[in-house]
């Protein structure tokens, strides 16, 4: 059993949400699958498809104009949250420490975080990939997990470029983030590969060692390329 993760980012609609429920309800897999859609879609009934959210609000409540609170996020639906997208590191500042404190929330209300780590190509090329993997995973998990999370390499130079890391690269990333997993009292957390996964490569990177699933952004949008991703692997 795999666990496939669709991040749809800032796209989509209820509509095509509706659809993807739909062309999803059918399909013969094991696999768990979760689609994180923004916020506005949580509330649409997908048949049994679990949804998340792509971002949380450290805090419970309060004045904090324009954020969202684990427990809004539950009490509209949602059972699984990204939390440290690269996206969210790059474009608003986030940081090992406020990944730390949102994942935090998300395990309070009874939400699975699931917490993106991953090197740029600056740091990749500065030979510094092992060690921000390595410090994105101790850093970026709260003392007291609940038994509940899930971790995303997602290597940022890769994301929606078309570009992935060889096989060999992916198997030395997950198996360092499952060593660090197990020193960290946490073996067994499922751990996710992201960048670029298509129909024609999912299998192939989810047959490397520790690499328990993968979170799709492009191709988890149109039913076409996210069922062949489901459907790759029993
Ligand atoms: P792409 O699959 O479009 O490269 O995006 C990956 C990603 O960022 C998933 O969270």
């Amino acid at each position: 059993m795999k666990f496939i993760a669709g991040n749809w980012k800032m796209n989509g609609s209820i509509a095509a949400l509706r659809n993807m429920a739909a062309a999803l309800r059918d399909i013969d897999t094991q696999n768990k699958v979760v689609l994180c859609v923004p916020y506005t879609m949580l509330g649409v009934e997908t048949n049994g498809v679990s949804l998340g959210a792509q971002d949380v609000s450290a805090h419970d409540h309060g004045a904090y104009t324009g954020e969202v609170s684990a427990n809004m996020l539950k009490d509209a639906g949602a059972e699984y949250v990204i939390v440290g997208h690269s996206e969210r590191r790059q474009y608003h500042g986030e940081t090992n420490d406020t990944v730390r404190a949102k994942a935090a929330a998300a395990i309070a209300a009874g939400l699975t975080p699931i917490i993106c780590v991953g090197e740029t190509m600056d740091e990749k090329q500065a030979g510094k990939t092992m060690a921000i993997i390595e410090s994105g995973v101790r850093e970026s998990i709260p003392g007291d997990t609940n038994g509940k999370i899930v971790i995303a390499y997602e290597p940022r130079w890769a994301i929606g470029a078309g570009l992935t890391p060889t096989s060999t690269e992916i198997a030395e990333a997950h198996t360092l983030i499952a060593k660090t997993l197990e020193s960290m009292g946490l073996g067994g957390t499922p751990v996710l590969y992201g960048a670029s996964v298509k129909g024609g490569n999912a299998a192939e990177i989810m047959s490397i060692p520790h690499v328990d699933g993968v979170l799709v952004g492009g191709a988890s949008l149109k039913p076409d390329d996210f069922i062949p991703i489901i459907t790759s692997v029993k």
